[in-house]
Parts: structure tokens; sequence; C-alpha cells
């Protein structure tokens, strides 16, 4: 194995051995049982504050859907960062939260009419639009003080997640867009593009930035207007079981290029995954095992039904440690399946697991499950949503990475 992914699973078993170690978490451990989702919301702010600094001419709204928790909004609110919201649910959450709406953008391309209205009720401004039919819903209950922005598609195939597989248009039609909405007395006050969640290529930040700044200016010169907000969307990637360009080197290469944009536009951004997916380490316990023909399995107490969904819905690699194994490797030890609680035989969470013999009632645990984890879980087979217990005196690990002078 490469020495840098041997380096950040070290760090991943290190970041897990201090949070089992803690008062906190053996407490909620033995309030909740297995499986718990442990939440740091320390490290929620920690990243937020790597955010500020790397592009500190930014205006960040965090993307809700990725982890609704309330004690994540809390500690973003507190901080003063912006929301993303997608949907009706989304926004009665921030009310309930004390968020005041000029924090909150409404960045779903696609959206119910009723959903707009109470949006507007709510007192959200900022929507995002990618087609004509999206835009004339605007007509009726707009308003004068209504920013719409025009979601571009870049695509990126070996991104996490291509997003723009399912929204956004192409920069000709945005132009036929623009003067729709010109036509229609609508404001289109800048664009938007999200160039694919857990993308690891610092280039293709640049080259939808390059691309939509241009577009920008053409349609200036051509149309005689002025745009005001830029927004860049989310994307940034997180080390699961592989080192990624983390987001000051991401940072470092776009900042050149955003660092002009910022004087003539407003520049906003929606990240998700590497706000919260480090905030959060799972503990399950192994409920069976099975030697089969194809080896040992594991059967846990949580699966890809419930907080593992990320590995169906992002494709995530979740590094699976056994507990006895975090201060020092135990003997013996084999390869072995990791298999979810529900009947179904997809329901497996990794292979080729490098662990010591486990028995019934080991604790399992995983590190960074904080980002599209519950929020996707399910209630198959009639199993319970993942309990989430909030750790309030834990400070995060120093960062092995130097930030950005
Ligand atoms: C419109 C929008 N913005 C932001 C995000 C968050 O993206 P990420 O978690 O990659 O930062 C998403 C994720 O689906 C999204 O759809």
């Amino acid at each position: 194995m490469d020495d840098t992914v041997t380096t950040l699973i070290d760090r991943r078993r290190d970041e897990c051995a201090a949070v089992m170690q803690t008062d906190d978490a053996r407490a909620a451990i033995a309030l909740h049982g297995t499986p718990v989702l442990l939440l740091n919301p320390s490290i929620v702010v920690r990243q937020y504050a790597r955010l500020r600094q790397a592009l500190p001419f930014a205006r960040f709204h965090y993307a809700v859907k990725v982890c609704a928790h309330p004690a994540v909004i809390a500690a973003l609110a507190e901080e003063g960062c912006g929301f993303d919201v997608a949907s009706g649910e989304e926004i009665s959450q921030l009310e309930r939260q004390g968020v005041a709406p000029h924090r909150v953008i409404h960045t779903h391309p696609i959206k119910k009419p009723v959903e707009i209205r109470e949006a507007l009720t709510a007192g959200i401004r900022t929507f995002v639009v990618d087609n004509e039919i999206e835009l004339e819903k605007f007509c009726r209950d707009g308003g004068s003080d209504l920013r719409l922005l025009v979601r571009l598609a870049y695509r990126s195939p070996h991104a996490g997640s291509d997003l723009s597989s399912k929204f956004g248009v192409s920069a000709a039609r945005a132009e036929a867009l623009v003067a729709r909405a010109d036509a229609l007395g609508l404001d289109v006050a800048g664009f938007s593009f999200h160039v694919g969640s857990q993308l690891d290529d610092p280039a293709r930040f640049a080259a939808a930035i390059r691309d939509t700044a241009a577009l920008m200016s053409r349609l200036e010169r051509a149309r005689g207007r002025r745009f005001t907000v830029l927004d860049i969307g989310g994307g940034f990637p997180i080390a699961y079981d592989r080192p990624v360009a983390d987001l000051e080197e991401i940072a470092q290469v776009i900042r050149p290029i955003l660092d002009p944009l910022a004087e003539r536009y407003e520049i906003l951004a929606e990240p998700g995954r590497v706000l919260v997916a480090e905030s959060a380490v799972l503990v399950t316990s192994v409920d069976g095992v099975a030697d089969r023909p194809d080896g040992r399995w594991y059967y846990l107490d949580d699966g890809l039904y419930g907080s593992y969904s990320n590995v169906l819905t992002e494709g995530v690699h979740p590094l699976v440690f056994a507990e006895r194994d975090l201060t020092a490797l135990v003997e013996p030890r084999r390869r072995a399946t990791l298999a979810g609680p529900t009947c179904d035989s997809a329901d497996v969470i990794a292979r080729e697991c490098d662990l010591p013999d486990l028995r019934v009632g080991d604790l399992v645990v995983s590190p960074v499950m904080g980002a599209y984890t519950s929020v996707t879980a399910t209630r198959f087979n009639g199993r319970p949503f993942t309990p989430v217990a909030v750790l309030t005196r834990v400070r995060p690990l120093a960062r092995a990475t130097p930030s950005l002078a």
C-alpha cells in the first residue's frame, strides 16, 4: 500500500481512538447502545474556519441536505454561515432554529409552484433555475427583490457524484434563458454551478469558474447589463480511504481566478461534505459471525440501508476499524467481509477488510461518517434510524496539513 494511504488510514484510526476514549463517547454508547453516530460539532466549526481562511471573500451557504442535524445547523448559524436549502422541510427547520431568511438560498433547480410560494413567504429571495418552465413559475409571485441564478452544467464523470447529469444548462442555452428572463421582467442576478460532489480535481473547479466568468462577461457586453452573483456550488472532496486534494490545495488553484472576480461579483459557495463529513464517527457492533466459502463474514448492526447509505448513494469506501485495534493492532488477523443487518444481499459494507478475529458484541468503528449518511438512511427491514449523539466536550485532533498563510 502506498505510504500516503497508510498515513491517512493511521490518521483516521487515531481520530477514532481519540473519540472512543472520551467520557462523552462512552456515555453515548452506554445510553444508546449500537449503532450510534457520534457527532462532534466543533469539527464542523473547524472546517468552516478553514473554508473562510482559504476563500475569504466568499459567502458560504451550507447545503443542509448533507447532514440536517440541529447541532450542525446551530454550530454553523452561530459562526455566521449561510444555508442552502432544497425543500420546504429544510426551510421550516431553519426557521425553527432561528435562522433569518436573508441567510438562506434555495438551490433546487426544480420546485413545485407551491414550494416557491412558501419559500417566498418565508422570506427567501435567491433561487436557482435551469429551464424556461421553471423561470415562468416566478412570474406570478416573484417580486422586485427576487434574485435568480441560472444553473450551468459542467459534466464531471470522475466526481463521486456528477450533479450536472441531472441539472444545469449549457452556456448557449443559458444565454437564451437570460433573454427569456429579461423579456419576462425577471432579474437574473448571476450564475451557479456544481462541479460534482467529491471532485478530486482542482483544475476542473478552475475551468468551471473561468468558463462561467467568460460567459458572464460576454452576456454583459451583448446585453448591456451587469450581473452581481457568481455561485461556485459545492464539491470539495474529503479523504475517505485515500488522500485527495484538500481545500487549501484547491483554493491555491482557484484563488488567482476568483480574486479579481470577487471585486465585480458577490461570490457564493454551497459546501456540504467538506464541512460535515469528518464530524461523525459511527459505532456499530458485531451481530453475527459466519465462515462461508469465500471466507469470514461479520454482520454489523448498521448497513447500506442505514448510516452506510453513503456507500450506495455516494460510492464511498468507508474505513472500518475494530475497536480493539484502535490503539495497537491485535493478532490473529484475517481478511473479512463486513455486511449490514438487513436480509438484502446487496447490503455489504466492505470486502477484504483486514481485521482481528471478532466476536459477537465487539465494537466496530467508522470515521468520516457525517455526510450523506443519516440523511439518506432508510427504515428497510423495520430497522430504526441510528441515533445521533452530540459530543460536546471533544476537541478535534490537530490537522496534519498546514493551512494557507
Ligand atoms: C445544489 C447543491 N449544492 C451543494 C451541494 C453540496 O455538495 P458537496 O457535498 O459536494 O459540497 C449539493 C449536493 O448535492 C447540491 O445539490
